[in-house]
């Protein structure tokens, strides 16, 4: 009988890093020249002065040290404080799809396939660069897969999970047997780096997977068999980003500070962990599959305090380092590709029969788990 696999990962990380301390003297200079060009608007009460932001907060908060980006430059300095990312040409390969090939070519080789194997191509991450062609398409074209559909896909930090039920679904029902999966995330264009509250919170990278059919003669190296996947939502806007085609008919155009992230933090933390722990466990339970059994959890990455929280509620007792893997801490938040860079770099120790579980959850809310069994 025909098992689905996850038979290969990619991973494609950006050139620059970009630390807490750049990232923090830069925002500090901003709020200066602020406070100084606004100073008597701030003396007569009309407009708050900003506060400066701190290293020793933002590693404490979110356990965060660094990032990779698409631009530093841009971003630290206090006159932009976004990245220059110059629009392409329609002739040149956008941004994403550059991105998007870097991961899928390194999938492809893992999984030991050639681009004609794959039937369906998924883009799935929290923000397109465009509403149409799909970046789908454009990867599909430019990795020369030339039998199959492709097409975008967006629920958030989940995103990845969620295309993993999707490809599981489309390979059960027979329609495909290889699916590419590529999340190719520019967080730090969606993120207002003039704000205190989350100028630290995101960073840049791609993943990408192959999801397929495995025959029962088949053998493949590092492998994991998918068990089951399981996908949730629940409405919130303590996530949001307002940003949208209809921005352009509304007077204040796209110019407000929320069409770019937004978050309420601290009641995103105390709803989720539970959200997300009491699913975990639902989703083992449902598959008799007992909470300790479990060596791994590949958890989103935003905010390793709520990692920690999460795995003790699921495994009722204190978790080891090598249970729960953080790459936060190097990566920041890179959205739907941070469960599958902790899984991209940590599952090669796992032995044959070893359970493990990814697990995204974010805006929407949405909640993904897919459990696995190295193969
Ligand atoms: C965002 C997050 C790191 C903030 O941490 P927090 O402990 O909740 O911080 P708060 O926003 O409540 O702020 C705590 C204090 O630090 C201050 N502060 C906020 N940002 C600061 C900064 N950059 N530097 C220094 N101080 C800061 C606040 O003003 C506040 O001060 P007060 O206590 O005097 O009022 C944390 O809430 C989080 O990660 N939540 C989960 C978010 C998540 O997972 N989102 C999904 C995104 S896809």
């Amino acid at each position: 009988m025909s098992e689905f696999v996850i038979s290969g990962t990619g991973l494609f990380t950006p050139p620059e890093t970009l630390s807490n301390r750049e990232l923090v003297e830069a925002f500090n200079c901003y709020v200066d020249q602020f406070n100084q060009d606004n100073d008597e608007a701030i003396k007569r009460g009309d407009i708050e002065a900003l506060e400066k932001s701190s290293e020793a907060f933002i590693e404490k908060a979110s356990g965060i040290k660094s990032r990779y980006c698409m631009n530093k430059s841009g971003i630290i300095d206090p006159k932009r404080m976004k990245p220059y990312l110059k629009e392409r040409t329609d002739e040149e390969h956008s941004l994403q799809c550059e991105m998007s090939i870097h991961a899928a070519k390194e999938a492809i080789t893992r999984a030991q396939i050639t681009p004609d194997n794959i039937g369906m191509v998924i883009v799935a991450c929290s923000n397109l660069q465009r509403a149409y062609p799909a970046v789908a398409i454009e990867v599909q074209q430019a990795l020369g897969i030339h039998k199959a559909f492709a097409f975008d896909m967006n629920v958030a930090c989940s995103s990845a999970t969620f295309a993993i039920q999707m490809a599981y679904g489309a390979i059960a029902s027979g329609s495909v047997d290889h699916c590419l999966i590529v999340n190719p995330e520019i967080c730090t264009a969606h993120l207002n780096f003039k704000s205190r509250d989350c100028h630290f919170i995101f960073g840049d990278a791609c993943t990408a997977m192959i999801v397929q059919k495995k025959e029962a003669h088949q053998t493949l190296d590092n492998a994991f068999k998918i068990l089951d996947v399981k996908a949730l939502t629940q409405y919130s806007s303590n996530i949001r980003n307002n940003f949208g085609f209809l921005n352009n008919a509304d007077e204040e155009g796209f110019g407000l500070p929320n069409k770019l992230f937004y978050q309420h933090g601290r009641k995103v933390f105390k709803e989720v962990v539970p959200m997300v722990s009491k699913h975990i466990l639902e989703h083992l339970k449902a598959n008799k599959i007992d909470n300790q059994q479990v060596k791994r959890f590949w958890l989103h990455q935003a905010n390793d305090s709520m990692n920690l929280l999460i795995s003790k509620k699921v495994l009722e007792r204190e978790p080891q380092e090598h249970e729960t893997p953080i790459i936060l801490d190097e990566y920041a938040n890179t959205s739907s590709a941070g469960s599958i860079i902790a899984f991209h770099k940590y599952n090669q120790d796992l032995k044959k029969g070893d359970l493990g579980v990814i697990c995204a959850f974010g805006a929407g809310y949405s909640v993904g788990s897919v459990i696995l069994e190295k193969i």
